[in-house]
């Protein structure tokens, strides 16, 4: 069930990305990049199971490569999927929504797609700022320059200079022993990039492993606020700092 048939980006059919023309690439769908569907697990190293999570908290964990940053959310509601996104490279995929059992937990990538900030130890410029009473739901914003991302809809931006959704993390609930999963990637990826502008930095950040290695097994999931020491507030633009501070 876990490792059903992905077809990675461009693997079949038309329209591989950088290969064609661009009413060729306009008309390309991008489809699931499997990579090891590895288990969630909390700061314990125990199975993760979704009523561990706080709704509306930035949780990180690094995925499909130990030095690649992802946000996982329990957004406190049936998040259903979303059809229709688009890469910057006019490549068209549809979101499958929030899992678990709630429907209500989902992943991105945590590298912005724009200028591609990313969280560190020492602060992180991103991540989601719940509802701020209005009735508005809480959005994934970037303080770098304010792009702003719905997390409702599949990572897409709502504002900003980013020009494509957050690459999504595909998830996935087990309802027999109760543990989440990471199987795989949809959407524009941006790890070659960031390994590419990075890696200095990353070798840095992570001194005892190889940044462009898979992560196998299981990712830990630790509270952004227990990651990165100093969770940057965006002011006006975000609806208010993280509420993520709790219990870390
Ligand atoms: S790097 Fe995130 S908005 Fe520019």
């Amino acid at each position: 069930m876990r490792r059903r048939g992905f077809v990675q980006v461009c693997a079949a059919g038309i329209g591989c990305l950088g290969a064609g023309p661009g009413w060729l690439l306009a008309a390309s769908e991008v489809t699931p990049r499997e990579y090891d569907t590895v288990q969630l697990v909390d700061r314990r190293g125990e199975p993760l199971r979704p009523s561990a999570l706080e709704a509306g908290r930035n949780y990180i964990f690094h995925y499909p490569y130990t030095a690649t940053p992802c946000f996982l959310l329990d957004l406190g509601e049936s998040v259903p999927g979303r059809n229709g996104l688009r890469t910057r490279d006019g490549g068209t995929y549809d979101w499958p929504g929030g899992v678990g059992p709630g429907s209500s937990i989902v992943a991105f990538s945590a590298i912005c797609a724009h200028r591609m900030a990313y969280p560190t130890q020492q602060v992180s410029y991103i991540g989601f700022r719940p509802a701020d009473g209005g009735g508005r739901q809480g959005r994934i914003t970037c303080c770098a320059e304010n792009s702003v991302y719905n997390p409702y809809a599949g990572g897409a931006v709502e504002s900003g200079p980013a020009d494509q959704p957050l690459a999504a993390v595909l998830l996935e609930h087990d309802r027999d022993d109760g543990a989440l999963y990471a199987r795989g990637t949809l959407g524009g990826e941006l790890f070659q990039r960031f390994f590419d502008a990075f890696e200095q930095r990353l070798r840095l950040e992570h001194p005892n492993a190889e940044p462009e290695a898979r992560v196998r097994g299981e990712a830990r999931v630790v509270p952004l606020r227990g990651f990165s020491r100093n969770v940057v507030r965006c002011g006006a633009a975000t609806g208010g700092e993280p509420q993520d501070d709790a219990g870390t």
